[in-house]
């Protein structure tokens, strides 16, 4: 774990700060890097870390660093991990996010089993699967009544498709519109799927929003979310504004490439 916190520009119009690293190596060791310092500032200040995993092939590198160079560093008896979004697919398919972190790293870390919340959908219907995934955030990390306010995690880990999707916040979806639930069941016409998904209100509230993002694919659509007019149907990572925490977007120079600031 390096010593240095790498600093960032100041994005415009609330968007945070992007840290541009040289390639998908240092996206990961940076990103590992944030994730020991956040889970370890969580746990001192309260006692236990909840965090949320993206899906996607980004986050890869960052998994196997996170069970390797920094398996020692990580307090990992006292995260809670879930995920901000999950296929509807058994964790045994290659789709499944879950599945897909287990592989990589989860299963070697010695994490407490019960502290791995994975979507229960198996002979659920999405819609329900979402319910009970949103009860369970409540449970494990507050507050328990929906008057209450809304949970808050410490970190939120988010890819970016080359869509400007975000989770599984697809463009011109109806769970862009949802402001009440933590977690929803979304039709993806595209994929000719359903996805369940955090909801941008419930991210928006986490202390730390970490997006990933890396490769020359994603330069342009970047540029687009950062740097383009505002059109969060159309570009859902838009929707990401934190209400109190951080948002930092970690990017490496390919996908950087286009951007003019
Ligand atoms: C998912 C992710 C999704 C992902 C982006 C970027 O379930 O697929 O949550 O939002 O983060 O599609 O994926 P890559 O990192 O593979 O580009």
């Amino acid at each position: 774990m390096s010593e240095h916190q790498l600093q960032g520009r100041s994005l415009p119009n609330g968007r945070g700060e992007i840290i541009v690293v040289a390639d998908a190596e240092a996206l990961a060791r940076e990103a590992a890097d944030r994730f020991v310092r956040i889970t370890t500032a969580a746990v001192r200040e309260r006692g236990s870390a909840a965090v949320a995993l993206s899906g996607g092939s980004t986050p890869g590198r960052m998994g196997h660093l996170l069970a390797a160079d920094y398996r020692q560093v990580v307090p990992w008896d006292r995260l809670e991990i879930f995920w901000g979004d999950e296929r509807t697919v058994p964790e045994s398919d290659p789709e499944s996010n879950a599945g897909v972190a287990r592989r990589t790293f989860l299963d070697q870390v010695g994490i407490p089993v019960r502290q791995v919340h994975t979507y229960a959908m198996e002979g659920i219907e999405p819609e329900l699967a979402a319910i009970a995934y949103g009860a369970r955030i409540r449970t494990i990390i507050g507050p328990a009544a929906p008057d209450a306010g809304w949970p808050r995690f410490d970190l939120i880990l988010l890819g970016m498709g080359d869509d400007g999707h975000t989770a599984s916040l697809f463009p011109g979806t109806a769970a862009l519109g949802e402001q009440e639930a933590l977690v929803v069941a979304n039709q993806v016409p595209k994929l000719g799927t359903v996805r369940l998904t955090f909801t941008a209100p419930l991210i928006n509230q986490a202390r730390d929003i970490l997006f990933l993002i890396g490769g020359a694919a994603k330069a342009s659509i970047l540029r687009d979310v950062l740097e383009g007019p505002e059109q969060p149907n159309e570009l859902p990572s838009q929707m990401i504004r934190p209400t109190v925490g951080r948002l930092t977007w970690l990017v490496d120079e390919a996908a950087a490439a286009a951007l003019e600031g």
